[in-house]
């Protein structure tokens, strides 16, 4: 049974798509060009190159020129520096994103801080990390959180006051979830995996958001009751992995006949008992980050030309 309202991820995610649309139609008709996004793949994972071809594929349905570059799994980081220098100085590329992860002999903190903070659109740049630590305006910030932070709003949560408890410190969502949040006056917690008693922290929460790739580990006795649940998790299982509330869903058992696994987040699907708005996995916040990456592309183009 489901008490629960699901916000639809794949719904918001074609408004802000459409918006985007509004604008590179605006900015290719002042400026005789696309906005332009370069996008670069090391090696070939396959859930990597699975998102960069989604990447570029949204690029084509709001008027964003893509340039993909895929590289070998050998390439080195002097020669990766020496690509993202040539994306810099590219009058054409306006937002220039490396596909995360890089392959392990690859220093990718040398990588991102060598991306031109106007063009980086993932916002893991160290300049635009602390403009977000900072709270300043006209910042490229990382898309999933602003994904998670638009949803918040198209729903009306209004973060002032409340708690907030994110499950998950990475640097790509769990640390900037944190900041947007506070910067939104949320009372905010950060919880990681040496937490004690995380379910009680997470019981205290009226926003709690989980980003920590652990498949369903969010169970509805650590939900309090009307919570605002954000699942970004994307975990693949097998049916061999899946609990009877996963084995009972048709659409499930029918991912499992097609493709013998299915994604799920790190929420467990019987919270939609006691939370009051929640988002599922697929179709929540996955199709908000590749939105907003396409919003942030938008955003570094018209900061670029002013
Ligand atoms: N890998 C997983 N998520 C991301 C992301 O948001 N940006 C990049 N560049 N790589 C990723």
């Amino acid at each position: 049974m489901s008490g629960a309202k699901l916000i639809d991820g794949n719904v918001i995610a074609a408004k802000v798509l459409e918006e985007v649309s509004v604008d590179t139609a605006k900015f290719r008709k002042s400026q005789g060009r696309s906005p332009g996004l370069a996008v670069v793949l090391v090696g070939e994972d396959p859930a990597s190159s699975v998102y960069v071809r989604m990447k570029i594929r949204d690029c084509g349905k709001c008027g964003i020129e893509s340039f993909s570059h895929k590289l070998p799994v050998e390439t080195t980081t002097e020669e990766l520096l020496d690509l993202v220098d040539t994306l810099n100085r590219d009058q054409n590329v306006d937002g220039l994103l490396v596909q995360l992860p890089l392959p392990g002999h690859i220093n990718t903190r040398m990588i991102l801080d060598h991306i031109d903070p106007a063009k980086d659109v993932d916002g893991f740049n160290p300049k635009n990390v602390g403009k977000l630590v900072r709270g300043d305006e006209g910042v490229l910030v990382p898309c999933t959180p602003a994904g998670v932070m638009r949803m918040l709003d198209e729903e009306d949560v209004d973060p002032r006051g409340k708690n907030a408890v994110i499950v998950g410190r990475s640097d790509i969502v769990g640390k900037p979830m944190a900041l947007m949040l506070l910067h939104r006056h949320a009372t905010v917690t950060i919880c990681h995996s040496r937490t004690q008693d995380l379910a009680q922290v997470c019981r205290t929460a009226d926003i709690l958001v989980a980003a920590v790739g652990q498949p369903l580990m969010i169970r509805k006795d650590w939900v309090r009751e009307g919570a605002v649940v954000i699942d970004v998790g994307m975990n693949s299982i097998g049916p061999e992995d899946a609990p009877q509330l996963i084995l009972n869903d048709p659409a499930r058992v029918a991912d499992f006949e097609k493709k013998n696994y299915t994604l799920v987040g790190d929420v467990s699907p019987d919270v939609a008992e006691v939370a009051s708005l929640i988002t599922p996995v697929p179709g929540g916040v996955g199709p908000m980050t590749r939105a907003l990456l396409m919003a942030n592309t938008m955003k570094a183009a018209q900061w670029r030309k002013e």
